[in-house]
Parts: C-alpha cells; structure tokens; sequence
C-alpha cells in the first residue's frame, strides 16, 4: 500500500492533527517531514485535549510507529519532554515507536538566541522556536545534525565552532549570546548531550526503514505541518516558514520518491486563519473579527497568539490543491460557521486601479501569488444563506442542513478537488465522511 500525505491547504493550523489522528487508524506509520516544534497539533483523545509538536500526531493510535524525517529541524530537549509529557498523559512507554532520521538538522538554545536577537524574525511574527536559524545553519553546510549528537568524542568542539559562528553572525560577546541563549555554553552543551542519551536508541535510517515498510506493504501517512501558504518556496514570502510544506517536502524530507505516493489529502478549514504577518485578503476586520475569534477559540497552539481570521478563500486553496496534487479536500470546522446569517467566499481577486497599472496588459486577477500581489488583491466574494444550526451532533453527510451542504459543495467545486470529509468539532466522532 502507497504512501498517502496530510497537508495544509492554507496557513497552517488547519486542524490536520485531527485528521491525521482519523486516519491513522488504518496506519502503520506515521511520518513527519519538516518543520520542528513550532508545529502545535491539537487532538481530543479520550477527553483530553492534547497538543503536539514534534512528535507525529499517529502516535496517539497504538498500533501506530512513528518517524521523524531529515527534512524536520529537531530540539532534542523539547522531544524528550514532549515524549515523557505523552507518555504520563497516554500512560504508555513511546520510546519503542519512535524512530528519528541521523540527518534531522538539530535546533538548540543557539538557533533560539539567533532568532530572539533578529530584527528580520521579529518583522515576520515567527513563532520564536529557532526554526528560521535552524534551516539557515542547513543550508550554511555548517549546521549541526543528528547524527553529530551521537559522536560524544567530537560533539562539544563542534558545538562551539557553532556557538563561535552564530554569535559572530549576531554581532554578540559572550555574554549577550549566553543571555539569549538561556546558558553558557557549558551548560547547553551538558544539556543536550544529556537528551542526546535519551534519543539514541531511536536513531535509525528512517529513509531506508519507511522504503523497506513500503515495500511490505506497509500503510504510511506524511504528516504535514503548517500549510501551503507558509511554505518557503510557494506561499507569502518573506512571511513564510523556513520549510517546504508543500508535496515536494514529502519526498526531499523522507527521502522517498514521488511515485510512491498515492493520495494526497489536503486539508483547509471552511474559514481561514493565519498567525503572525502578512497579506490576507479575505481577513475580517473591526469588532466582527474579536468575536468570530472568541467564538472559534483561534489562539496559537504553540504561541497562544490570537490568530487572525476572514472568509475561506477558494482562489488560495484551488492554487494550493493544483501544487499539491490534492486528491481528496478535507475541511474543518465547519461547526464554527453555524451562526453566521450569511457567509461569504472568495472565488476571485480583481486589483485596484492603481495596482493595475503596475500590471502592463494586466486587467484581471493577480499575475502571481506573491505577498506584494495579495496585499493588493481585492476578494471577489460569492455569499451563501447561513445554516444558523449546531453540526456538532451530525454523524452523516445526509444529517448535514442542507444549507451547509450547499456551502461545503461550492467549497469544493470552487477549490476544484473532490470533498472526502468533513469535520464539526473536536472530538474523535465529530467527523463526516462525504457520501455524494
Ligand atoms: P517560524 O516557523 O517560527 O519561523 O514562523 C514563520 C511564520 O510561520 C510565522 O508567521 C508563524 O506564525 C508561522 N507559523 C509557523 N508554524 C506555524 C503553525 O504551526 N501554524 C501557523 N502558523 C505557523
């Protein structure tokens, strides 16, 4: 059986967890490819709310083992304290179920301190979780891996040929970096070495293994973290992550080929959110956008931000299921729309006059789907009778007003991929499968 991805469609915070955790049920593994701890997957799982951040979400399924791919930028001591916080909450050792790939870039209290003293990460709103330093120490060849964790006898020199860098990088003495990184640079190297014992045992090739699993027939989920429009390459630049979380991340973050990869869920809530800055077309604004938020319970899982809100746009997600090879829609809380009188949904983008004339030839639409054109795109909204009903306790697509139906149908028309389910609140049950 191939390899089927979760991804996010929008800004991230999409609700994947959930569904990852649905659909794990099936699974043999669970995947992560990119991203670190700044991902925060919620799930209801047995009454308790949990959140995750490294771990994969499939892991909360038993017979469910887990990887975490070289494409992930890992902070050993935030894994370690996420699986202990798991195991006390799910009462149940994890260790054994988890592998993690020797290539995984390492974030570390010095990627933290390189990130607090930024003014370019403070301008995007990142989540201050070393993401952004981590990638760029990758990309500098010089980064810090997994694998140089496992090395005791050479690990402290090269810890500090990188506290030396980073500091220089930042303009900052000794002192001032050791502030901002929490410690000295004893301490932090104690530290890790001391996380580094406990995720020995879960080091593996993870490529090889999930290749191998494969081949057995095993059933595999990638599981993605933020969404389309965060991505490095394809979303709002520069308010992006530092990974790719579009498709090609699957494969560059496994190290799997792409033929192996057979569905492709993507999922998108029947609204839309994103954290931190930049552009946002359909976002809500005034007294409108503080209720709706109230209402939806739209803080950050990782941050606790208020996240910002506005209407689903469908010209977004029908760019973001075409890049991602979408093969089945997934939208998410729904519930949360119930009291609207009317909805509204973008399905065009016409530009301002004087954005137009920066256009030569141009008269309609965005010529690209850049953070300078979306600042300028003004939504072309199609709007919808409310439902004004609770779909908490539908268990059907047919037990869904029809109103709701309707809106969910031109959701997945508008966004050109075939709807598969629909989720209406947290819970395990709160979910349905589209049967028309
Ligand atoms: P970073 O990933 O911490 O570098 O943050 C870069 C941008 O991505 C910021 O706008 C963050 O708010 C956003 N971001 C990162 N992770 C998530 C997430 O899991 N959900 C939503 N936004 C995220």
């Amino acid at each position: 059986m191939p390899i089927d991805a979760i991804l996010g469609c929008q800004w991230g915070d999409e609700g994947k967890g959930k569904i990852v955790d649905q659909l794990a049920r099936d699974a043999d593994w669970v995947a992560r490819f990119q991203g670190g701890a700044n991902a925060g997957h919620t799930v209801v799982c047995g009454g308790r709310q949990l959140v995750l951040h490294l771990v994969p979400t499939g892991i909360l399924n038993p017979q469910v083992r887990c990887a975490i791919g070289n494409g992930v930028v890992l902070d050993p001591e935030a894994l370690v304290e996420e699986i202990r916080y798991l195991e006390h909450e799910l009462s149940l050792p994890l260790a054994g179920r988890l592998r993690i790939s020797p290539f995984a870039h390492l974030v570390t209290p010095l990627s933290r301190a390189v990130e607090s003293l930024s003014a370019q990460d403070s301008a995007i709103g990142t989540t201050k979780r070393g993401i952004g330093p981590a990638y760029m120490e990758k990309a500098t060849r010089r980064g810090l891996r997994v694998e140089d964790l496992l090395a005791p006898a050479e690990w402290k020199e090269k810890l500090r040929v990188e506290w030396d860098a980073l500091r220089r990088s930042v303009g900052a003495d000794e002192g001032a970096f050791a502030r901002a990184a929490g410690e000295g640079f004893e301490t932090i190297a104690a530290r890790l070495s001391e996380a580094a014992s406990a995720l020995a045992p879960m080091v593996c090739d993870v490529t090889d293994l999930l290749l191998s699993e494969d081949d057995r027939g095993a059933a595999i989920i990638a599981e993605g973290a933020q969404g389309a429009w965060l991505d490095v390459d394809h979303g709002t630049y520069p308010f992006v992550t530092s990974s790719n979380t579009t498709i090609g991340g699957v494969c560059t973050g496994l190290g799997i080929p792409p033929q192996r990869i057979r569905k492709v869920y993507g999922v998108v809530k029947a609204y839309t959110t994103r954290v931190g800055l930049g552009p946002f077309p359909t976002e809500f604004t005034g007294p409108e956008a503080d209720r709706f938020r109230e209402r939806a319970g739209e803080y950050g899982a990782t941050t606790r931000r208020p996240r910002r809100c506005g209407w689903y746009d469908a010209v977004l997600s029908r760019r973001s299921c075409r890049l991602n090879g979408v093969t089945e829609l997934v939208v998410t809380k729904a519930d949360v729309l119930g009291e609207f009188a009317t909805l509204k949904m973008a399905v065009g983008y016409r530009l301002s006059n004087e954005a137009r004339a920066e256009v030569r030839g141009g008269n309609a639409g965005i010529p690209w789907f850049s953070a300078h054109w979306l600042e300028r795109a003004i939504p072309q909204y199609r709007e919808f009778q409310g439902w004004r009903a609770p779909l908490e306790a539908c268990r059907s697509w047919d037990s869904l007003p029809p109103a709701a139906r309707q809106y969910l149908e031109v959701l997945s028309e508008e966004s050109q991929v075939p709807l598969g389910w629909v989720s209406i609140g947290p819970g395990r049950e709160q979910v349905v499968r589209v049967t028309s």
